[in-house]
């Protein structure tokens, strides 16, 4: 019998959208419209689709209840049930990760960013990384604008550190907001000081595999933005709707 280790998944949706005021000023940035559907609903899919089950949601602000509403149980997703806790504040995107430590319960995590959209499909990677016992691995994009994101610098194929929106990037290979880990990620966010802007960065905790030599890296195939600006919010809805064009006139 081939026995499968469980990947559980985390949609990290808190924060407050501040570079989207005055659209995010009543509402949670992961709520506003990408084409057809809310934001929130693309994270969440690309989970599904890489055959993760068991899914929990984290969110904050005056507006987590509207998750509830919307998202329900995931029937939408196919889902029997989905998990939500709740971020106090906006302390960083590993703060709001720590938060689902007692969800995880020992096993490995595929963690998204609410705010991250992708062309294809993550399950190869997802169903690779099952196979491991111990490490992380994150994925790279090749990007114009890398000083707006966390960069990696590397040497041959290997990853060898990572800055956090730096002004001289060392490549133009961006971190995606999505993140593979195994328990000990936990461990490695208790252990963390904030940054100079106040928050718990995901770029320390990927240093820190880094540091203890278990970090990999795969490329993403097929486009990947974010959403969290006036720009990249309109290029992920022209984006979506490009795809969905492509896909109906293929079906027709
Ligand atoms: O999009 C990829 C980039 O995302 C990475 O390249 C960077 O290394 C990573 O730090 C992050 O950069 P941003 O500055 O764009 O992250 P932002 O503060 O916009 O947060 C992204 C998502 O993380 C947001 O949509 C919801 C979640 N988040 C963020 C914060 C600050 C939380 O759940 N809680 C938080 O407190």
């Amino acid at each position: 019998m081939i026995y499968l280790t469980v990947v559980k998944g985390i949609v990290l949706a808190g924060g407050s959208g501040s570079r989207l005021y005055p659209l995010t000023k009543i509402t949670n940035k992961h709520l506003l419209p990408i084409y057809d559907k809310p934001m929130v609903y693309y994270p969440i899919q690309t989970l599904v689709d890489a055959g993760i089950r068991d899914i929990l949601l984290v969110t904050g602000g005056r507006n987590s209840g509207d998750f509830l509403r919307l998202l329900g149980n995931g029937k939408e997703f196919g889902l029997k049930h989905l998990n939500y806790t709740y971020q106090e504040g906006e302390g960083g995107i590993a703060e709001a990760l720590a938060l689902a430590e007692h969800f995880a319960d020992g096993d490995q995590v595929c963690v998204i960013l609410g705010d991250n959209l992708i062309e294809g499909n993550i399950r190869d990677a997802v169903d690779d990384f099952r196979q491991r016992d111990r490490g992380a691995r994150i994925f790279l994009k090749e990007v114009q604008d890398a000083q707006r994101f966390g960069v990696a610098e590397l040497d041959g194929d290997r990853i060898v550190g990572i800055e956090e929106k730096p002004a001289r990037p060392k490549s133009n290979y961006a971190v995606t907001g999505i993140y593979l880990y195994d328990s000990s990620v936990f461990d490695k966010c208790r252990n963390l000081k904030p940054s100079h802007r106040g928050e718990l960065e995901i770029t320390d905790v990927n240093n820190a595999y880094i540091a203890e030599g278990t970090m990999t890296f795969a490329l993403l195939d097929g486009w990947w933005t974010d959403a969290g600006t006036f720009d990249s919010l309109l290029r992920a809805t022209n984006l979506v709707a490009r795809k969905l064009k492509v896909a109906d006139a293929a079906a027709d």
